[in-house]
Order: structure tokens, then C-alpha cells, then sequence
């Protein structure tokens, strides 16, 4: 690919935007930012530090004096917090829990916005989140919304959680995604929304590589 476009990725809990921009990033040797993992980082370390998950401006005091990097490992993006590794950590449930609580802090947001559109600069960039298209890169050039019903993400999840060996419960996830799509949607600032233009892609039953293969066409057209 000759132009180093950037490419956002959308969506709710659990559509495979980290597993599709992983590969789609890993495809054109781009560089993966999976934004989800800075908001899980810092809530990560405000429950450690006994920060109150709703209080913006502690929260910003705290990630002001919080260095947080994102590194290319084998098997997965390594997430490190004071260069120290915790990419196991912000997946417990009890993060993914609290996580939506400090995502929706505008305080936080801002500084979390500038550090990412920082990242993607130089462009060659596949980033996921909530509100890529929308407020941190408006000008990309490839914008996706990854779409999928409740009922498939809370299975792929349950899936994932019964692979790696960690004991789940299918009801459980279900709610717990739909709580979290709900407070996602709602919040007051950046909530997610798929920007007007977008292109929306229902991967209820589709497989990651056909995902991944339609959004390299489109990387294609749009370089
Ligand atoms: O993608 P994820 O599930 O790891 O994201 C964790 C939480 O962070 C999710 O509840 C929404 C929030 N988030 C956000 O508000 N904005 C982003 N760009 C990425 C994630």
C-alpha cells in the first residue's frame, strides 16, 4: 500500500474490532491501537490507587503522572502502565466492569484523545475503540463500524473466556455487554455512535477473515 492511511475502527463490546484491527494492522504492517486498553488501563490503576471511578479531575491528576504503552507482542498487543505489564490485569472482569465509569469522564476523554490522535500522526495507523471516527480521527480515510447481535458477542466472549481456561457463565456475559453497550451509547460524551460516514459492517455471521478481507479491499480502494 503505497499512502499510509489511517483506519478507524467502531464499535460495541465484543463486535471483534481488536482481533479484525489486529490482523487487518498486522496485514499492511501497520501500528494496532486498541484504545479500549488505555481506558482499562487507567481504571486499572485508579482502583489500585483507591481513585473514585466517577471523579474526573482526580482521574486526569492521575493520568497526568500515568505513562501508558501499548507494545507489539507475539501472541497479543502488550499493555504496560509505568513500564510496568498488566495486559492480563485490565481484562479481569472487575476492570471490564468499571471500565465505562472513567471512559465517560470528559476530563479523562480529552487527555486520552490527545494522546491518541499524537499516535496516529505520521498516519499507517489501525486504531479501535468507541469514538475513532467521530472525534479522534474525523479525517481518517477508512472508517468501519463493526456491528454483531448481543446474542454472537456474548457467545464469541464466553467462547474466548472457556479457551483460555477461565470458568464463565453465557447469561452473565450477555447482561454484562448489553449493561456496558447501554452505558456506552448513553453517556453524555463521545458516546458511541457510528460516524455518517462510516461504512457498517454486521459480522453476526461472518468469519474474522472475511471481515478482515472486506476491510483490506476497502484499505485498497481508499490508498
Ligand atoms: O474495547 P474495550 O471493551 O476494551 O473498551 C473498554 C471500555 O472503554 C468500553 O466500555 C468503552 C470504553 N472506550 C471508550 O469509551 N472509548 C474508546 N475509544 C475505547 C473504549
Amino acid at each position: 500500500m503505497n499512502k499510509r492511511i489511517n483506519i478507524a475502527i467502531d464499535g460495541p463490546a465484543g463486535a471483534g474490532k481488536s482481533t479484525v484491527a489486529r490482523k487487518v494492522a498486522d496485514y499492511l504492517s501497520f501500528l494496532y491501537i486498541d484504545t479500549g486498553a488505555m481506558y482499562r488501563a487507567l481504571t486499572f490503576k485508579a482502583i489500585e490507587k483507591n481513585v473514585d471511578l466517577e471523579d474526573g479531575p482526580s482521574l486526569k491528576l492521575l493520568l497526568d503522572k500515568t505513562v501508558i504503552d501499548l507494545q507489539v507482542g507475539e501472541k497479543e498487543q502488550l499493555v504496560l502502565i509505568d513500564h510496568r505489564n498488566v495486559t492480563t490485569e485490565i481484562r479481569s472482569s472487575h476492570v471490564t466492569n468499571n471500565v465505562s465509569f472513567v471512559a465517560r469522564q470528559s476530563e479523562v476523554r480529552e487527555e486520552m484523545v490527545k494522546r491518541q490522535k499524537l499516535l496516529a500522526e505520521r498516519g499507517g495507523v489501525v486504531m479501535d475503540g468507541r469514538d475513532i471516527g467521530t472525534h479522534v480521527l474525523p479525517k481518517s480515510e477508512l472508517k468501519v463500524f463493526l456491528s454483531a447481535s448481543v446474542e454472537e458477542r456474548a457467545s464469541r466472549r464466553y467462547k474466548e473466556l472457556v479457551d483460555n481456561g477461565i470458568e464463565a457463565n453465557y447469561e452473565q456475559i450477555k447482561e454484562e455487554i448489553a449493561l456496558r453497550d447501554k452505558r456506552d451509547t448513553e453517556r453524555e460524551v463521545a458516546p458511541l455512535v457510528k460516524a455518517s460516514d462510516a461504512i457498517e459492517i454486521d459480522t453476526t455471521t461472518m468469519t474474522i477473515l472475511e471481515v478482515v478481507d472486506h476491510i483490506l479491499q476497502l484499505a485498497k480502494e481508499r490508498a
